[in-house]
């Protein structure tokens, strides 16, 4: 796992763009991984700049979202369908037609998630995933517990997550109980990952993801089994890690050929 930690947030999402731009660039066809919530914000952001610039192209970029919540319609503004159009598939420029978000409104959402899984599988994978961790450690919507060996599946989710959803609704009793989520056996599948987070909220999950045990209670501590994990963070949310002057050191010494992109490393 590689771990770069960074003075400011802006500065994440920047330095996690620049990953994202390589395999663009690398692949025009890439397939992304998209998560929601605050934290990919900065990434999707900063993307949508290098398009605006001429950049970036990314005309023929396929993505997958990471879940959905059960029961809202596409139409409503808090469903993930929703939110990946406004916040990716707009402001990027990307395909409609090639952004996928798995169908929380289906009638038979076992049916959905199988068919959810069909279509990563059909576009032959995920090239690079981004996610974000919960305070409770989830990655995606896999709840402490969840199954390293997971698919795409129906989650309850925890009352931790649902109350730090809350922000996003009118009411709190308003945040949808369950979801579809890729799970974590999928997430593992993409051929790289890149973890974002910022704030003083998340340094415990931070803290347990990297150099904790690998345990279902912390399901983001499966990125230990990935080989191309990279961790993203800002000076908060760092704050608990017991070898942090280790990941400095080592970031300030990357060897040219594993930078992301020339003149976007210190
Ligand atoms: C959402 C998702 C979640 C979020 C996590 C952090 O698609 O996959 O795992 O990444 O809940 O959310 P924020 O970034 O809002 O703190």
């Amino acid at each position: 796992m590689q771990v770069v930690i960074l003075p400011s947030a802006a500065e994440v999402g920047r330095t996690a763009a620049a990953k994202i731009a390589q395999v663009i660039e690398r692949r025009p066809d890439a397939v992304l991984g998209l998560a929601t919530g605050s934290s990919p914000l900065a990434i999707y952001a900063d993307l949508a700049e290098r398009v605006r610039q001429g950049r970036l192209r990314v005309g023929a970029v396929r993505a997958f979202a990471l879940d959905e919540y059960v029961g809202l319609a596409p139409s409503h503004p808090q469903s993930y369908h929703h939110v990946i159009r406004r916040t990716v598939t707009e402001p990027l420029g990307l395909s409609p037609e090639l952004v996928h978000v798995p169908d929380g409104a289906a009638a038979d959402l076992e049916a959905a998630a199988a068919d959810y899984e069909a279509q990563i599988r059909a576009a032959s994978g995920v090239d690079v995933q981004i996610l974000g961790i919960g305070a409770n450690g989830h990655i995606g919507f896999n709840e402490p517990t969840s199954s390293f060996a997971s698919r795409t599946r129906i989650k309850t989710l925890a009352p931790r997550t649902r109350a730090d959803n809350a922000r996003f609704f009118d009411a709190a009793e308003d945040v949808p109980t369950h979801c579809l989520t890729q799970g974590l056996g999928t997430i593992l599948d993409a051929r790289e990952l890149v973890l974002v987070a910022t704030g003083e909220a998340k340094a415990e999950a931070v803290h347990a993801m990297i150099e904790g045990p690998l345990s279902s209670m912390c399901p983001a501590s499966a990125l230990q089994l990935h080989p191309h994990a990279l961790v993203v963070l800002d000076e908060a949310a760092a704050a608990r890690l017991e070898l942090a002057d280790y990941y400095r050191y080592t970031y300030e010494n990357l060897p040219a050929w594993q930078r992301f992109a020339p003149g976007e490393h210190p």
